[in-house]
């Protein structure tokens, strides 16, 4: 008994700072939650000294990692991180793991928004393996570790954390929590193409905002369930969706999320034949999205209206908004717009190849002796800077010139395409503008990719005989020389009005006699990528033609 009351007194000399400590750490709160910034960071070093002063670990650790959430949002991001290490420390001596825990999902959100998401994830995770007995901390890391999965381009694992964290959230009686949960479900599986959960979900986290009014969450969920309508083909529902998600929109004033909702209207026009509409609510979604500072939004409905544009045969201005959308999504910071940059872009350039496609192919229809033409020298040229060991950029530059290396054609005078018989001089001359024309048709659309060069120089020869400009060995760029045996290859295997196809076997023998019109390296790499099984159809027996 009497050693019990020992360290009575002790406790009550310290009782005095320990509640200090903790009443300033109120009162620092009060004042951030005020934007009092200043004021509440000055209180937050007051809690900190008391709380050492008193040995008061739980609260010197929850003061550190509040400061440190303050300083990071100051930009002293530096600061900010050794005050988590600190906080974690001090927890881990106190034996209290979940403000250890805490102190590491805050480091976490700050190498989230600041720097490698790799150490975002590392953090997170050792946070959890800390947050055992908090449901509250298990929700917020899983979530969290949810949108790094969805960063990463994972979107089986950031749909298995978000559904961790709506089972913690749900423990734990946080409706709010487990709307937002719902609602990262429906993203990430609508990114999985599990377009009947995902609906289910965007449904479900809907509700509970609508219960909540939280109107933001309530648009977001509006807006993007109609993203999955649009995917469905169901256009009414969807149209419904987003004008009801923009009418929130414009009360909440969220211009990021008004530019999402008349994208989705946009789409819908576009897909229901309304080309007009569609072209004004792009319009405007890209308008919005510029003005709100949202990269992603105006990249993506800069894409959607480029396909409008396609549909309409408006393929210069297809173009120029594919390119503007390339440069935005190669902006695009991840960590802001918590999207799988790599994957935007992948898909972007997938659109853009289709859109180019077309576009040759539309052209080809004039000459129908040519069909197939562009598609044919593409695989061709792509299969050849393959066995140069050019790398993706370069594979993807030789395609996309490829497509377009004849745009110029479509100038030509009706009656010289096609024409059954060999040209007149008069005529072949007129033929060698088409590829000065196709650098003119697209003069003022910059590219990803350097393709001019490969549809003005397509012809030109290696020993000087080529036209437009005659140029001679390596100052042919490569690219050209690349499309240019396809396309030679191409026509000679391809029946003409005035004369059959050449076999395989002849038009090799043919590329060999006017092997001279080519560096030996492109020469070479073209033997090697049609004698590849499958290439450009059957096996050839190079040994009787090299
Ligand atoms: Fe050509
Ligand atoms: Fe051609």
């Amino acid at each position: 008994m009497t050693a019990a009351l020992v360290p009575a007194p002790r406790q009550t000399r310290r009782h005095a700072p320990v509640r200090s400590a903790a009443d300033l750490l109120r009162e620092a709160r009060a004042r951030e939650r005020a934007a009092s910034i200043p004021e509440a960071i000055a209180c937050y070093e007051a809690a900190i000294a008391a709380a050492e002063a008193a040995g008061a670990q739980a609260v010197l650790a929850e003061a550190l990692r509040r400061l440190a959430v303050v300083r990071h949002l100051r930009g002293e991001s530096a600061d900010a991180r050794a005050l988590c290490r600190r906080s974690h420390a001090v927890a881990r001596q106190a034996g209290t793991d979940v403000l250890a825990g805490e102190a590491l999902n805050t480091l976490g959100g700050i190498d989230l928004e600041t720097d490698a998401v790799a150490d975002a994830r590392q953090n997170f995770l050792r946070a959890l393996a800390l947050a055992g007995q908090s449901r509250e901390l298990r929700a917020r890391v899983e979530q969290n570790l949810g949108i790094v999965a969805n960063i990463q381009g994972d979107f089986d694992e950031a749909v298995a954390r978000y559904r961790r964290s709506l089972e913690a959230y749900r423990a734990s009686n946080d409706e709010h929590g487990c709307a937002i949960a719902y609602h990262n479900l429906g993203m990430a599986s609508a990114d999985c193409q599990q377009f009947d959960e995902a609906e289910r979900y965007f449904q479900q986290s809907y509700e509970i905002a609508k219960h909540a009014s939280d109107a933001y969450l309530q648009g977001l969920c509006l807006v993007n369930h109609a993203k999955v309508h649009v995917v469905r083909g169901r256009y009414q529902d969807a149209r419904q969706n987003a004008e009801a998600a923009l009418a929130v929109f414009e009360q909440v004033g969220v211009g990021s999320a008004k530019a999402d909702a008349y994208r989705v209207l946009g789409m819908v026009y576009r897909e229901t034949g309304r080309p007009a509409l569609a072209e004004s609510r792009l319009r405007t979604a890209i308008e919005l999205a510029v003005s709100a500072g949202s990269t992603l939004n105006e990249a993506e409905a800069s894409r959607e209206l480029a396909i409008l544009y396609q549909g309409m045969g408006r393929n210069q201005e297809a173009l120029t908004l594919l390119n503007a959308a390339h440069a935005r999504f190669g902006r695009l910071d991840a960590r802001v717009e918590l999207v799988h940059v790599d994957g935007k872009v992948a898909e972007l350039e997938a659109t853009y190849r289709a859109v180019v496609r077309e576009w040759g192919q539309s052209f080809e229809s004039i000459d129908p002796y040519t069909y197939g033409h562009c598609e044919r020298v593409a695989g061709g040229s792509v299969a050849i800077a393959r066995a140069l060991g050019m790398d993706e950029q370069a594979q993807t530059t030789v395609r996309i010139g490829a497509y377009l290396h004849d745009l110029g054609k479509v100038r030509l005078p009706h009656g010289i395409l096609g024409k059954p018989g060999p040209l007149t001089r008069d005529e072949f001359e007129v033929v060698q503008m088409h590829p000065i024309w196709g650098v003119e048709l697209l003069e003022g659309v910059e590219f990803p990719w350097d393709i001019k060069p490969i549809i003005r120089w397509h012809h030109e020869r290696y020993d000087g005989t080529g036209y437009p400009d005659r140029l001679r060995a390596d100052e042919i760029p490569l690219s050209a020389q690349i499309v240019g045996i396809a396309d030679v290859y191409d026509a000679l295997t391809t029946a003409r009005p005035y004369r059959p196809a050449f076999s395989r076997a002849a038009a090799l023998a043919k590329i060999e006699d006017r092997r001279e019109s080519w560096s030996k390296a492109v020469y070479g790499a073209f033997c090697a990528s049609v004698a590849q099984p499958g290439a450009a159809g059957a096996v050839v027996n190079l040994q009787q033609h090299a």
